[in-house]
């Protein structure tokens, strides 16, 4: 990667980086949506340039692929599910995310490869090998930097769930304990890049943690 450099004054310190790729996961309901929001928030009050994806989604027929997943009325074989949200990926990895990085910005993803392991693979029950492959690919080698899993249990997290369910949610509560518990999988091989947050907690609270553990990131990349 080139030596670009974000730059933001934050606590009276200036912070450095390179280009950085965070994502945000969880099952439906931990409140993924509201943390993206909380940290853009912060991410502009602090002038750091940024852009903010989701998955599946972020480019025109990214946003088209997204409807036919989570359409209600749909059913889909397990086979064209994943790779379909592969395809939005690969478009998604190699039209803006890759430029973004390039430029030296931070990428913010709500939801990215790991959705697709935890889903797709400890959910549904597709070959792990293979989904990481085609993640390798769809993404150009790209994979996250840091990403920040919002732990939440199923049952708490249906709770938290608008209605009318989509396609994913409608899928029964043991689908989403085994991506659940393969979140926590990936965690537990790779904790070095997924922070496990609690996210039962107050949702100003764990904003503020996700802010903290980013700043200490960027403080870390600067040295
Ligand atoms: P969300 O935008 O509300 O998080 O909805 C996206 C849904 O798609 C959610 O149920 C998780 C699911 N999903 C997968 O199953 N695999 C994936 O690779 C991605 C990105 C999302």
């Amino acid at each position: 990667m080139p030596g670009y450099k974000i730059i933001s004054k934050i606590n009276n310190g200036v912070f450095t980086t390179h280009g950085l790729l965070v994502s945000l996961e969880g099952i439906d309901g931990c409140g993924k949506t509201t943390q993206v929001a909380l940290l853009q928030a912060r991410l502009e009050q602090n002038q750091i340039p940024f852009i903010a994806v989701r998955e599946p989604g972020g480019t025109a027929v990214g946003e088209g692929i997204r409807q036919v997943l989570l359409q209600s009325s749909y059913s889909l074989t397990a086979e064209a599910e994943l790779l379909l949200y592969m395809a939005a990926r690969a478009e998604l990895s190699r039209q803006v995310i890759i430029p973004a990085l390039l430029k030296g910005r931070l990428v913010l993803c709500d939801r990215f490869t790991d959705s697709t392991l935890a889903y797709q693979g400890y959910g549904a029950g597709m070959d792990l090998q293979w989904i990481k492959q085609l993640n390798r690919k769809a993404t150009a080698g790209r994979l996250p930097d840091l990403t920040f899993l919002l732990n939440l249990s199923a049952e708490a997290a249906a709770a938290r769930r608008g209605n009318p369910p989509d396609r994913m949610e409608k899928k029964d509560l043991r689908y989403h304990r085994r991506v659940q518990r393969g979140y926590l999988e990936i965690a537990r091989y790779e904790p070095e890049r997924v922070a496990v947050l609690d996210a039962a907690i107050d949702a100003e609270a764990l904003g503020d943690e996700i802010w903290h553990r980013l700043c200490k990131h960027l403080e870390k990349e600067s040295q």
